[in-house]
C-alpha cells in the first residue's frame, strides 16, 4: 500500500513536470501577430477655420504591441497609406517609418509624419467638415527566438478611421487595424495537436 501511495505522487509530479513542459511547447511553438491600433491622426489643413493655414502635414500615431511570449519582433519598415474613403480610389497620403526591434510583451508608440494631398482630402470632407478616410499599414515581420529569427511574414492590416472639422481623428481611443485576409486556424491547429498529445500522454501514463 504505501509503495503504491509513493508511485501515485510520484506520477504526479511526472504529470505537473509535463504540464509546465507542455505549457513552455506552447509559448514556444505559439506565435501571434503584432497587435496594431492608430491612436493619433491628424490633418491640419482640414481645419476650417483657420484656412490661413494649409500646412499639408499628415501625422498620425501607431502603436504596436508584441504579445507574444519568448519572441521578439523584428518589423520591416512600416508603410501606412491614408486613402479616402470608401473608394480607395486615390491617395491622401504615405508614411513610410522605420523598421526597429520590439522585445516580447513590450509595446511602442511610433509617431510618423507625411505630406497629404490636399486636393484629395478636401474631397473626402463631407459639408459638415467630417472626414472618413481608409489607413492600410503594411509591412513584414520576423519573429526571434532563441533560435534565431523565423522567416518574413507579410502583415496588412487596415481600418476605417473619422476626423472631425479640425482634422483631427474624432475617437480618443485607438482604432485597432485589422487584417483585410482573416487567416484562421492556424494556432488552432496546433492548440488541437497539443492538446490531443497531452490527452495520450497522460492515458498512457495512467
Ligand atoms: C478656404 O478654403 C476654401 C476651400 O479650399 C477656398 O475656396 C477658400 O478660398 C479659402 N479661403 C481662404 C481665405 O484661403
Ligand atoms: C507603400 O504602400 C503603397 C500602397 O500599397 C505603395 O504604393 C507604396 O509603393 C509603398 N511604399 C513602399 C516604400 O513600399
Ligand atoms: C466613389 O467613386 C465613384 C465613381 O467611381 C464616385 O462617383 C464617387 O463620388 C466616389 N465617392 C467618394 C466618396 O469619393
Ligand atoms: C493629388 O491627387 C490628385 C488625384 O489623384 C492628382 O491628380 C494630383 O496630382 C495630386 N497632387 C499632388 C500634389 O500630388
Ligand atoms: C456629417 O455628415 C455625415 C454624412 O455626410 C454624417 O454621417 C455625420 O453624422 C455628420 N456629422 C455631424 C456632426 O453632423
Ligand atoms: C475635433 O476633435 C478634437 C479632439 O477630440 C477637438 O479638440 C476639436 O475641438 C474637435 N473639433 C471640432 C470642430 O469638433
Amino acid at each position: 500500500m504505501p509503495a503504491a501511495r509513493r508511485k501515485e505522487g510520484c506520477g504526479c509530479c511526472s504529470c505537473i513536470g509535463l504540464g509546465i513542459s507542455a505549457l513552455f511547447l506552447w509559448l514556444w511553438i505559439h506565435t501571434s501577430n503584432p497587435k496594431c491600433s492608430i491612436q493619433t491622426l491628424s490633418l491640419p489643413s482640414l481645419s476650417r477655420p483657420s484656412n490661413l493655414t494649409t500646412d499639408p502635414t499628415l501625422s498620425l500615431t501607431l502603436r504596436l504591441v508584441n504579445p507574444n511570449q519568448l519572441k521578439g519582433i523584428r518589423y520591416d519598415p512600416l508603410n501606412v497609406t491614408v486613402y479616402d474613403f470608401p473608394n480607395k480610389s486615390d491617395v491622401i497620403g504615405n508614411i513610410l517609418m522605420p523598421g526597429f526591434y520590439q522585445g516580447y510583451r513590450k509595446k511602442a508608440s511610433k509617431l510618423g509624419q507625411g505630406t497629404a494631398n490636399t486636393t484629395v482630402a478636401f474631397r473626402a470632407v463631407s459639408e459638415n467638415g467630417t472626414g472618413y478616410f481608409r489607413v492600410d499599414m503594411a509591412t513584414a515581420v520576423k519573429f526571434k527566438t532563441i533560435y534565431g529569427y523565423s522567416k518574413r511574414h507579410r502583415i496588412r492590416v487596415g481600418a476605417d478611421v473619422v476626423v472631425n472639422a479640425s482634422g483631427v481623428k474624432v475617437d480618443p481611443k485607438g482604432i485597432r487595424l485589422r487584417s483585410m485576409t482573416p487567416k484562421m486556424g492556424n494556432s488552432c491547429v496546433v492548440l488541437g495537436a497539443l492538446v490531443n498529445f497531452l490527452v495520450f500522454t497522460s492515458l498512457d501514463f495512467w
